[in-house]
C-alpha cells in the first residue's frame, strides 16, 4: 500500500501552509518526501521551479528547505548551543566561523525562548524544550521554506501562543512555512491555507474555514474531539 497517492499541491510563497489529517494520515511522510529524507517512487517536487526530486536533506538545507521532526533528533552528547550551531554551519549560507556560527545560533535559540538552555546537554532538557530545539535547529539553516512537524507537543496553551506568535514573525521575515499539528485550535488560527490528508490521499483545501465546513473532513474527523471542541469554542 501506497503511504500517499496522487497528492498534489502548491505551496505558494510567503504563506503558512497546514497540512491536518488523522493519524497515519501520511503527514510526516509527505514531509519526507519534500526534504529528500525519502525517494518517492512516482511524482516529482519542484522548488523554486527545479525539480528536486530526489536531493539529499543536505542538498536541499543548501538550497533553503528545512524541516522539524516528530520524533527529536538532537546529539544527545552535545549542548543545546552546539546543536544549533552545526545546523548553522551545514545550513544555506555555509557559515565558517565559528564566532559567527554562534551568534546566529543564539538568536535561533532566542527566538523560540531556549537562550537561557544554551550550555545545557540537549539530553537533559524536556520533550516540549528539544521540540523547540528541532525549530532553532531548522531556523538556523536560514530556510526559505521551513517545514514544521508537530513542534508543540509538551506545550502549555501559552508557549503554544507564544510559538503560533513567533510562526507569524518567521513568515513576515520571507520564509514560507508548511506546518503540521494536530492541535486544530492553533493550527486554524496561524495557517493561511490548510491541506487535509486521510489515508495517504488528499481529501480537501482551502481557507481555515473552508476546510473546517467541508463535510468530508467532518466525516473524516467524526468521533474526534478535536473538531468539536474547535467548532464549540
Ligand atoms: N517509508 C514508508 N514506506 C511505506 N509506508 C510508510 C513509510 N513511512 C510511513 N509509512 C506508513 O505510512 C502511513 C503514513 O504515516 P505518517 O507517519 O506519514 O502519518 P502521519 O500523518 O504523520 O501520522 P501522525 O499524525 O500519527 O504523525 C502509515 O500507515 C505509516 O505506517
Ligand atoms: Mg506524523
Amino acid at each position: 500500500m501506497a503511504a500517499l497517492k496522487d497528492v498534489s499541491f502548491d505551496i505558494p510563497e510567503n504563506q503558512i501552509c497546514g497540512f491536518i489529517g488523522p493519524n497515519g494520515a501520511g503527514k510526516t511522510t509527505l514531509f519526507s518526501l519534500i526534504t529528500g529524507a525519502v525517494r518517492p517512487s512516482a511524482g516529482q517536487v519542484h522548488f523554486r521551479g527545479k525539480d528536486v526530486t530526489g536531493m539529499s536533506s543536505a542538498a536541499l538545507v543548501k538550497r533553503g528547505v528545512a524541516r522539524t521532526h516528530q520524533v527529536v533528533r538532537p546529539f544527545k552528547a552535545m549542548s543545546v548551543l552546539e546543536n544549533v550551531q552545526v545546523a548553522v554551519h551545514y545550513g544555506r549560507h555555509a557559515v565558517t566561523r565559528t564566532a559567527v556560527a554562534r551568534e546566529h545560533a543564539m538568536e535561533a535559540l532566542k527566538l523560540v525562548g531556549l537562550d537561557r538552555k544554551a550550555n545545557v546537554l540537549a539530553s537533559a532538557i524536556s520533550l516540549g524544550e528539544q521540540k523547540r530545539l528541532e525549530v532553532a535547529r531548522a531556523l538556523a539553516t536560514a530556510p526559505e521554506l521551513l517545514l514544521l512537524d508537530e513542534i508543540c507537543g509538551g506545550l502549555t496553551g501559552s508557549e503554544t501562543g507564544a510559538m503560533m506568535e513567533l510562526l507569524h514573525r518567521i513568515r513576515e521575515g520571507g520564509t514560507t512555512i508548511m506546518y503540521v499539528e494536530h492541535d486544530m485550535k492553533a493550527i486554524m488560527a496561524v495557517c493561511d491555507r490548510i491541506t487535509v490528508l486521510n489515508f495517504g490521499q488528499k481529501l480537501a483545501e482551502g481557507k481555515p474555514e473552508e476546510v473546517q465546513n467541508d463535510a468530508s473532513v467532518i466525516e473524516a474527523y467524526l468521533g474526534k474531539s478535536t473538531f468539536r471542541d474547535k467548532k464549540r469554542g
